[in-house]
C-alpha cells in the first residue's frame, strides 16, 4: 500500500526525511498572498470566500512542495460564528466586543456555528480535489483556552490576564464558555473531515499562561474531550496538539488528551522530549522562526540538529510558532531543499 509521506510517522514510522510543512506556510511573507489579499474587503471575507482561501493555501505549495496543505481559515471564525463581533484591524490583529459576563456567554449562539461556517467547508471539499495527490490536506482550529482569550480580552499582546482572573474566581461560570466552545470546535472539526480534512491541528497558542493546575482544567480537559468526540466520528484522523510554552506539562498532555502527535514550541529541548515523550506520539517541530529570518548557516545548523532527533522517531518538521512576515522567502526554500538532503 502507498501511504502519503505525511501519513507515514502516524502509522509509526521514523522516515528519513521526515514530512515537513510549516505553520503560516500561507501568509504575508509571500508577495502572492500581498497581491490576492489586497482584493478582499477584509480578512473575514478572504477567509469565507472559497475561490481565495483555496488559492492561497495553494500558493506555498508551488513554491515548496511541502508535504502537507493547511486550510486557509483562522482560530477567530469560531467566535465569530457564535455571533460575537470580530474584527481584524490592519497593523492592530484582531479585535473583539469582550465577553466577561455570564449574561454575555449565555447570548453567544452555538446552533449558528455549522450554517454560518460553510464556507470554509466548501474551501476544505476544493482543496481535497485540488492538491497534488502526494500532499496531505490538515484541518485546524483553536484550542478552547486560546479562543476563549480572544474572546475574553478582546485583543491579543495581553498577558491573559482577564481570562486568567475569570477562571481562577468563577470556575464554574467560565467553564459554560470553555463547554459551549468544546462543542462547537468539536461539531466544526468533524465538518472539516467530512469535506476531506486528512489530518486536524488544536492550536493552543496561549496554554504556556497557565499554572499547572488550570492547565489541566483549561488546556488539557476540554482538548481530551474535542479528541474523544473527533475519534469516535473519526478514528484514524490523526490529531496534533500544540500546547505552545507548556514546558514539563507536555508529556502530560499527550498522555491524557489522547492525541497522536504533539507539535513543539522552540523553547523545548528535542533530546528532551524524545526522552519524555512515548514514540506513538508523533513529535513535530520546532525550529526558531527567526532562524527562517536570519537564514543562512545558522538556520543550516539549527535545522541539522532537529534532523539528528527527526532520525530516531516518528517526526514531522515544522517550526516552533508561525512564519513571520519579514522572512525572505528563499529562506523557506533553502530550508526546505536542507531538510530533504538536496541543499
Ligand atoms: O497558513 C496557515 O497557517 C493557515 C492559516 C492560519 C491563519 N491563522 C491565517 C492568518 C492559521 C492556522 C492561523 C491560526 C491562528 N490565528 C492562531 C494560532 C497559531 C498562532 O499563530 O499562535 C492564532 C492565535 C490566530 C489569531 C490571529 N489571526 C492573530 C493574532 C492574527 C494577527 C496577527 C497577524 O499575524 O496578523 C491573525 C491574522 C491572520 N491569520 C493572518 C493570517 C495569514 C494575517 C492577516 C492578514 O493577512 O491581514
Amino acid at each position: 500500500m502507498t501511504q502519503k509521506w505525511f501519513l507515514r510517522p502516524f502509522g509509526g514510522d521514523a522516515v528519513m526525511p521526515p514530512p515537513v510543512w510549516m505553520m503560516r506556510q500561507a501568509g504575508r511573507y509571500l508577495p502572492e498572498y500581498r497581491e490576492i489579499r489586497s482584493k478582499a474587503p477584509s480578512f473575514l471575507d478572504f477567509c469565507y470566500t472559497p475561490e481565495l482561501a483555496v488559492e492561497v493555501t495553494l500558493q506555498p505549495l508551488r513554491r515548496y512542495g511541502f508535504d502537507a496543505a493547511i486550510l486557509f481559515a483562522d482560530i477567530l471564525l469560531i467566535p465569530d460564528a457564535l455571533g460575537q463581533p470580530v474584527q481584524f484591524k490592519t497593523g492592530e490583529g484582531p479585535v473583539l466586543e469582550p465577553i466577561r459576563s455570564a449574561a454575555a456567554v449565555a447570548a453567544l449562539q452555538p446552533d449558528r456555528v455549522l450554517g454560518h461556517l460553510a464556507p470554509v467547508f466548501e474551501t476544505v471539499r476544493q482543496l481535497a480535489k485540488k492538491i497534488p495527490p502526494e500532499t496531505s490536506l490538515i484541518g485546524f482550529a483553536g484550542a478552547p483556552w486560546t479562543v476563549s482569550v480572544y474572546m475574553v480580552e478582546g485583543h491579543g499582546g495581553t498577558d491573559c490576564e482577564r481570562a486568567r482572573d475569570w477562571a481562577y474566581s468563577a470556575p464554574s461560570e467560565f467553564g459554560h464558555l470553555i463547554d459551549i466552545l468544546v462543542e462547537a470546535t468539536s461539531d466544526y472539526l468533524i465538518a472539516q473531515i467530512e469535506a476531506g480534512a486528512e489530518v486536524l491541528q488544536l492550536f493552543d497558542s496561549w496554554a504556556g499562561v497557565l499554572s499547572a493546575d488550570a492547565f489541566r482544567a483549561w488546556s488539557i480537559e476540554p482538548t481530551k474531550r474535542i479528541v474523544e468526540r473527533v475519534k469516535k466520528a473519526a478514528p484514524d484522523v490523526p490529531v496534533i496538539g500544540f500546547p505552545r510554552n507548556a514546558g514539563a506539562m507536555i508529556p502530560e498532555y499527550v498522555e491524557k488528551t489522547g492525541v497522536d502527535g504533539v507539535s513543539l514550541d522552540h523553547s523545548v529541548p528535542l533530546e528532551w522530549a524524545a526522552g519524555a515523550i512515548p514514540k506513538s506520539c508523533v513529535l513535530q517541530g520546532n525550529l526558531d522562526n527567526r532562524l527562517l529570518v536570519v537564514g543562512g548557516a545558522a538556520m543550516d545548523s539549527g535545522i541539522d540538529a532537529i534532523l539528528k532527533i527527526a532520525e530516531t522517531r516518528p517526526f514531522v518538521f515544522n517550526l516552533g510558532h508561525g512564519i513571520v512576515p519579514q522572512t525572505p522567502p528563499e529562506n523557506v526554500g533553502r530550508a526546505v531543499r536542507r531538510i530533504r538532503g538536496e541543499g
